[in-house]
């Protein structure tokens, strides 16, 4: 079973992080009210077992210090930049069939990150480590084929997007049908896309891996969110969507709360 090991570096690169660019004092415009300062990546500990191994008594020793996310929930959390991007796309929609003027450049990074941060890493994650253990282990292949099938799509629907939001195209209502129907499919695909890895895949991924590759892709994650994103990286690609979601109003929150 292949494995990533990597050095124990992984609690260096976040103290490291977090010392130099301040996060554990600083609060980004993500959101959140002043009142609900976002929760940051916890710096201290290991990544906890699902099922510990009776002998894993050296755990006790950390008792009180904040445990790492696991690779599921870092993945899920990654889920949720997507939702919000997703969101973005049906707000755009919306003003698309409106006819009211979107912000197209607004727009158009949306679906940088959508490249970036969901295809190129999000996606690259799940196909480098996630999928290839149930196909070796011959569970879910079915599922996985699929979802990997709705990666490629997703990628020719971003692409769409990206050459269609522009100040040009947006003038041409041939183009804006495109666009519109470009993000609907994104939009359909990956609401079940992403429930069915939530509910169904990751719950499922502590049987096809052993203990210590499991803790060693937590170190593995580690670095390429070091590689991809940069020191606190996802805390500013979080950012990002906030500014995003600014420019087309659907920031805050209480917005969605049904009035009765
Ligand atoms: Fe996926
Ligand atoms: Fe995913």
């Amino acid at each position: 079973m292949s494995q990533d090991p990597m050095s124990s570096r992984r609690n260096f690169i976040r103290v490291s992080a977090a010392a130099s660019t301040g996060i554990l004092v600083a609060s980004f415009a993500t959101g959140a009210t002043a009142a609900d300062p976002i929760p940051r990546r916890p710096i201290v500990g290991k990544t906890p077992a699902k099922n510990p191994k009776p002998d894993a008594k050296e755990d006790s020793k950390d008792e009180g210090a904040e445990e790492d996310i696991t690779p599921p929930e870092d993945l899920m959390r990654q889920h949720g930049v997507l939702q919000r991007l997703l969101m973005v796309w049906a707000e755009a929609v919306r003003q698309i069939e409106g006819k009211l003027d979107l912000p197209v450049e607004s727009l158009h990074d949306s679906a940088k990150l959508m490249r970036s941060f969901v295809e190129d890493y999000h996606e690259h994650l799940e196909e480098e480590y996630i999928f290839p253990k149930f196909r070796k282990a011959n569970k879910l292949v079915h599922t996985v084929d699929t979802l990997k099938a709705q990666h490629d799509a997703g990628r020719k629907t971003t692409d769409l997007v990206l050459q269609l939001a522009t100040v040009s195209e947006i003038k041409d209502a041939d183009s804006r049908a495109k666009l519109a129907e470009a993000m609907r499919q994104s939009i359909r695909m990956y609401y079940p896309h992403t429930a069915r890895e939530d509910t169904v895949l990751f719950p499922a991924f502590r049987d096809v891996i052993t203990q210590d590759d499991y803790d060693a892709l937590g170190e593995t994650f580690d670095a390429a969110e070091e590689k991809h994103l940069g020191a606190d990286g996802f805390f500013k690609v979080v950012e990002q969507v906030a500014e995003i979601e600014k420019k087309f109003g659907i920031l805050d929150l209480a917005q969605f709360t049904p009035k009765s």
